[in-house]
């Protein structure tokens, strides 16, 4: 880090709403006990960063002005006192629920969240904790690294760390968003049977491109539950996340195999559901709550990455001072990820 350098850009939301995210100087903060500052490389999107600025997500927790956005990589500059698990030069990656390590979450995660209520990474630089760290996949450079706190990890935390999938099981991803097609990718590279719904059919080609084995076009076919079935000689998929929520949970316990695992992940399609449980209770359904998943789990899924060398999938790289483009691009869906390149 370059000596006598005291601020840095860093985008601040000021208040909710898109117009009140500015680009402002502020002071580059130190590291404290047990901290580093990261130079930031990239960042990347999710739809939890919109529902942040949106005034939709948590917003009793927020505090103004907060730098936005959680998921970050970069470079260690500076370490603070008692650090030993980095050293100036290390690639790392920001994770989400920075105070959950390993186990069961706490029933607090939310308040050590970063992009708000903690500090994010849409800055030059950004202070991370050295025990809620992780090192970058060497396979990945920043704005690749930068996409899978999240997006990655969520589907990896569900079928491998909650599900424990197998070789040969079969999992269904719904739609061509981050968590989907990084499930599509996870689950392809560990030796599972891939169905994924889609309303489009080009998308749907791209994800077979990425080794999709079967593709349902869920505005053509609504009942893509009973497609599924049909798909998996009447016996349902090992595991099915979903991304949509609402009423459609439903279709995702009656299109899962006796005994499988529902990951309720998203609420694309609403918050609440009418679920019928004569279903869950007969067919034995695991239905799973997802939020993300733990730092040993993220550890796990970085060495996944290289030993398959798994590529997240980018559609657009927007420069630090495109951000506010970014957002919009991230308001109309993505096939696979939004990242913002910092430095
Ligand atoms: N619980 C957690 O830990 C966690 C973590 C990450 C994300 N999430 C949630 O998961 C959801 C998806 O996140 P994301 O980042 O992947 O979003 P995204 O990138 O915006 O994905 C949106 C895609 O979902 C698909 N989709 C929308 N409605 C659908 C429906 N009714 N059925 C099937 N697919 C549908 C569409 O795919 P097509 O265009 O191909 O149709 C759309 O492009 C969001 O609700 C997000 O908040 C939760």
């Amino acid at each position: 880090m370059e000596e006598n350098l005291k601020t840095m850009k860093a985008w601040q939301l000021h208040a909710f709403g898109l117009e009140n995210l500015t680009l402002d100087n502020v002071d580059i903060p130190a590291p404290k006990h047990n901290e580093i500052l990261i130079k930031v490389g990239a960042v990347s999107l999710n739809f939890r960063d919109k529902a942040i600025v949106d005034g939709i997500y948590t917003p009793d927790k927020i505090q103004f002005p907060v730098i936005p956005v959680s998921d970050t990589s970069g470079t260690v500059v500076a370490i603070g006192s008692g650090v030993n698990r980095f050293k100036i030069g290390d690639r790392v990656t920001s994770h989400l629920y920075s105070h959950w390590i390993d186990g069961k979450p706490a029933d607090n995660e939310q308040e050590f969240s970063l992009g708000s209520p903690l500090s994010g990474g849409l800055a030059e630089y950004m202070i991370l904790e050295e025990g809620s760290t992780v090192f970058s996949p060497s396979s990945l450079n920043d704005e690749e690294a930068s996409t899978l706190p999240i997006a990655a990890l969520t589907p990896w935390y569900s079928m491998v760390t909650c599900g424990n999938l197998k070789t040969g099981e079969t999992v269904v991803l719904q739609g061509t968003g981050g968590v989907s097609i990084f499930g599509l990718q996870i689950a392809h590279a560990l030796g599972a049977k891939t169905i994924l719904t889609t309303s489009d059919d080009e998308k749907g080609q791209k994800a077979k491109d990425l080794g999709a084995d079967e593709i349902v076009n869920y505005k053509q076919t609504p009942d893509w539950a009973t497609e599924v079935l049909n798909l998996t000689n009447g016996i349902g998929a090992d595991q099915i996340l979903d991304i949509a929520g609402g009423e459609g949970l439903n279709d995702s316990v009656r299109a899962a195999k006796v005994g499988g695992q529902v990951s309720v992940i998203g609420f694309l399609q609403g918050q609440n559901t009418n679920l019928d449980l004569m279903n869950v209770i007969f067919k034995r359904t695991r239905v799973q709550g997802i939020a993300v998943g733990h730092l040993k789990a993220f550890e796990e899924m970085n060495k996944a990455f290289d030993k398959y060398n798994i590529k997240p999938v980018i559609e657009k790289i927007y420069s630090f001072e495109e951000a506010i483009e970014a957002y919009q691009h991230l308001a109309k869906g993505a096939f696979g990820k939004i990242v913002i390149k910092i430095s």
